[in-house]
């Protein structure tokens, strides 16, 4: 549609009509407006998949690898596959708008929501994040870059100011978000925070650079909930506000248009983008405006083979000592799978980002599969992980009406009388049918106990908790909220806890209440995890299995309670006893492999002293698949580190007064290092794969490219035995200069494939922006002239090949070629 016919369409519409579509009309669903042929369109979290709207276990999505997997492949193409799968997706549950990918950066290992974004490096960030918005919009679905700009830590995250110079600004922070608009995204989101003293919903960001200077024609969607004013939101260049359809907005804009505080022009303006996002979903001009029916859910045979590639693409092998990776099955005669992420392993990070997965395949299951009729296969999980309870499930509850697995949920108004009632699979009911009289939420349960001993049983949720064991109380209480944060208010209230004697086989019945006060969130919880055996004693049984076996694999990690969306971390250590269950299972076993389960960075204090060590971090739900086919070398594990693991954050995350100071400048994840004066724990970049290379020449072009960037060749053979996958990355280095700048940078990466002894050439573009510094005096990239060092390597500490570059004025323009040579004049 031209601009002319999105403006006629405006034009019918009177100023009340214009000011409702730029709010909500549902937490997750825009305005229609038949009238003029628009339909409602629909939001969803995402990014791992497709929750759809609401918050229902009954409504499934295929569970991608988080982003800091996706990162960690370096692979665009796969990227994009993957996007293309979200989309499809989307459109099989009826959404429109996918609130996805995350672009804020690594900027601290302690930041809460790191498993959700990609990496600590702009480039690497901007790169993938711009394959998944071309994947999920291949499929007619709106991608949502988010959240414009600075929100890279979760602490006071509503209303921190972050404090971010102009130049670091440019060349870190938005430079993901600027790829995203030159790969043509739809929507963007602005954030939560303020950026140097304007909250993000009004700030001039939002023109400059992002609309005017880079050309972005979509939409700008709030935060849910972070458009907090009406005049100074709506002249700022924010354009919907979300969720609805309460809000800032509606009248009270309308009265403020009126009274010439902000122009109807700035109205037209939103309402054109809405109705042209509009016709890119397909969203306009159906003539009834009817939405179109969601898609029958297709065969996801062909998508769980992609995630499993994934899950391997994404794996990064950290240490191989004695090459005991990949295992020969046809050596195995007695595997243990030990640890407590072996069994019930973290495939997803919390918070907005979670879905419900379609299945899941846990590490255990995964083996298991690969070495049926080869081993035997032993289980044993070690100390226990004092997480949150685990809600009831299927697998040990049943509804007491029905006798179904599951949970029997009921609404009850103020008298206690039941006023809805339903099945659920889950007892982390998040959102039952929503009826206004609704006083108290209930979930009822017969739990069958396997073992006999203290079950450790939890309700939770904001406002009065009640929890009874077969009609007696054991926890009544009233649970005050301490905190505004939507993804702490909805999805993670605080679990009261009670040990209960229980005997094996005797069921008992389980009820909570929890009143719904105004305000109090989503989420009522019942859970219960079984009794278990002191930790000395399992971690006595995982050791004592372990030397009893050819192969062992411990699968340590992360908990809910560490990573997740609205709190940062305190700490990068493995909870529980988990170090020391790699400690004794490791010294009782020399073929031990280590499998880590997190989003981010953990200190691994025994990283030297085991054979072995994978990462394989939130990997969606083939997670067990992938890990086999790398276990036991059926797929390369290729991944490589997006951001740097390191025995301690360089930057925190805890705002001082309201502001947070990003006062380490340029210098964050592998730059920041750069200055330290011992290494980091393993670089950014770093991955071994399965074979070695060696990196043979690096040659330049004789002239850059037509749009400045600089090809440059890069030379490298497969010294090992086994095909393999190099990431051949480059970076640039300035000694001698004038501006800020960090030791080096990387400016360009590319794939190699090589079979054994192989020999191959990349290309790895340099874009004329790597050799470009923003200028803080002219509010413009600016070039050095001079000399430039490139550097190509395997990461940002090993970079064994090295030319110099001279740039001209407008970095880097050819001039006279000479052939090869270490010093090409640009
Ligand atoms: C998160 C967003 C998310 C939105 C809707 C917010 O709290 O910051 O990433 O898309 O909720 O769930």
């Amino acid at each position: 549609m031209s601009i002319d016919e999105f403006d006629r369409l405006v034009e019918k519409l009177d100023l009340e009509r214009k000011v409702r579509l730029l709010t909500g009309a549902t937490v997750w669903s825009t305005h229609a407006e038949p009238g003029i042929g628009l339909r409602a369109m629909v939001t969803s979290d995402g990014p791992v998949g497709v929750r759809g709207e609401g918050w229902d276990e009954r409504s499934t999505s295929l569970t991608l690898p988080s982003a800091t997997a996706l990162a960690a492949t370096w692979d665009e193409d796969l990227v994009e596959l993957l996007g293309g799968l979200l989309a499809a997706e989307a459109r099989r549950k009826g959404v429109d708008v996918l609130l996805a990918p995350t672009l804020n950066l690594h900027r601290s290992p302690l930041g809460g929501r790191h498993f959700e974004c990609y990496s600590e490096d702009p480039l690497l960030t901007g790169r993938i994040g711009a394959a998944c918005v071309r994947g999920v919009q291949s499929g007619g679905v709106a991608a949502t870059a988010k959240h414009y700009v600075a929100n890279d830590s979760e602490t006071e995250r509503l209303t921190l100011d972050a404090r971010v110079e102009e130049q670091v600004l440019h060349e870190l922070y938005l430079a993901p978000f600027e790829a995203a608009v030159q790969a043509g995204v739809w929507a963007v989101m602005s954030a939560y925070n303020g950026v140097n003293g304007t909250t993000m919903s009004e700030s001039p960001l939002l023109t400059d650079p992002l609309k005017t200077m880079w050309g972005f024609d979509g939409v700008v969607v709030s935060d849910w909930g972070g458009v907090r004013s009406t005049a100074p939101s709506a002249r700022a260049a924010q354009d919907l506000a979300m969720p609805g359809p309460q809000g800032p907005w509606g009248e009270a804009l309308v009265a403020a248009v009126r009274a010439g505080e902000v122009p109807e022009a700035a109205i037209d303006d939103k309402v054109r983008r809405l109705l042209r996002l509009a016709s890119r979903v397909g969203a306009l001009d159906l003539g009834s405006a009817v939405p179109p029916e969601p898609a029958e859910r297709e065969d996801h045979g062909p998508a769980r083979v992609l995630l499993r590639r994934a899950v391997a693409a994404s794996t990064v092998l950290l240490r191989n000592e004695g090459s005991l990776l990949p295992l020969d099955p046809s050596r195995l005669r007695r595997v243990a799978v030990l640890g407590p992420k072996a069994a019930v392993a973290r495939i997803q990070g919390g918070g907005s980002a979670g879905v419900y997965p379609m299945s899941v395949v846990s590490p255990l299951d995964g083996i298991r599969e690969a070495l049926s009729g080869i081993a035997e296969v032993l289980h044993s999980p070690g100390p226990h992980l004092d997480d949150r309870p685990t809600p009831l499930g299927t697998e040990n509850a049943r509804n007491p009406l029905t006798g179904e697995p599951g949970v029997l949920v009921r609404l009850l108004d103020a008298g206690g009388a039941e006023i809805h009632a339903e099945h659920r699979l889950t007892g982390r009911v998040l959102e039952p049918a929503r009826i206004d009289a609704a006083a108290t939420v209930e979930i009822r349960a017969l739990l069958s106990p396997e073992t006999d001993g203290a079950w450790e049983l939890a309700v939770a949720g904001w406002g009065h908790v009640l929890l009874e064991v077969d009609g007696r109380v054991l926890v009544d209480e009233e649970v005050e909220r301490d905190t505004d944060d939507p993804a702490t208010v909805h999805l993670s209230p605080p679990y009261r806890r009670v040990r209960v004697p229980m005997a094996a086989g005797r069921e008992v019945e389980l009820v909570s209440r929890r009143r719904l006060d105004p305000g109090s969130g989503i989420a009522s919880v019942l859970a219960a995890d079984p009794s278990r055996r002191a930790d000395e004693v399992e971690l006595a049984a995982a050791v004592e299995l372990a030397g009893t076996c050819d192969a062992v694999i411990v699968v340590v990690g992360s908990t809910e309670e560490i990573e997740n969306e609205g709190v940062d971390r305190t700490h990068l250590d493995l909870p529980g006893r988990q170090d020391e269950l790699v400690r004794a299972v490791a010294a009782a076993n020399p073929a031990t492999v280590v499998v880590v389960n997190s989003g981010g960075p953990m200190i691994l204090p025994w990283r030297e002293e085991v054979a072995a060590l994978l990462l394989s971090w939130f990997p969606g739900q083939e997670y067990g698949h992938g890990l086999a086919d790398v276990l036991f070398g059926r797929a390369e594990p290729g991944g490589r580190l997006p951001t740097t693991w390191a025995e301690r954050a360089l930057v925190s995350t805890a705002p001082d007064g309201g502001t947070l100071a990003y006062a380490e400048g340029l210098d964050i994840g592998y730059r920041g290092w750069l200055r330290q004066p011992e290494p980091p724990a393993y670089w950014f970049g770093h991955g071994l794969g399965y074979t070695s290379w060696s990196y043979d020449s690096l040659t330049l072009p004789s002239e850059a490219a037509p749009d400045g960037s600089l090809p440059v060749r890069v030379r490298l053979r497969n010294t090992g035995e086994r095909a393999g996958r190099e990431v051949v990355q480059v970076y640039l280095s300035r000694p001698e200069t004038d501006v800020a700048r960090p030791v080096r940078w990387l400016a360009g990466y590319a794939l190699a494939d090589a079979g054994p002894g192989e020999v191959v050439d990349v290309t790895v573009d340099i874009p004329a922006r790597a050799f470009q510094h923003w200028s803080a005096e002219h509010h413009a990239w600016r070039a050095e002239e001079g000399a430039f060092t490139v550097l190509a390597g395997r990461s940002a500490a090993d970079l064994p090949l090295s030319v110099e570059v001279l740039a001209g004025e407008q970095a880097p323009t050819p001039r006279k070629p000479s052939g090869e040579r270490s010093l090409a004049v640009l």
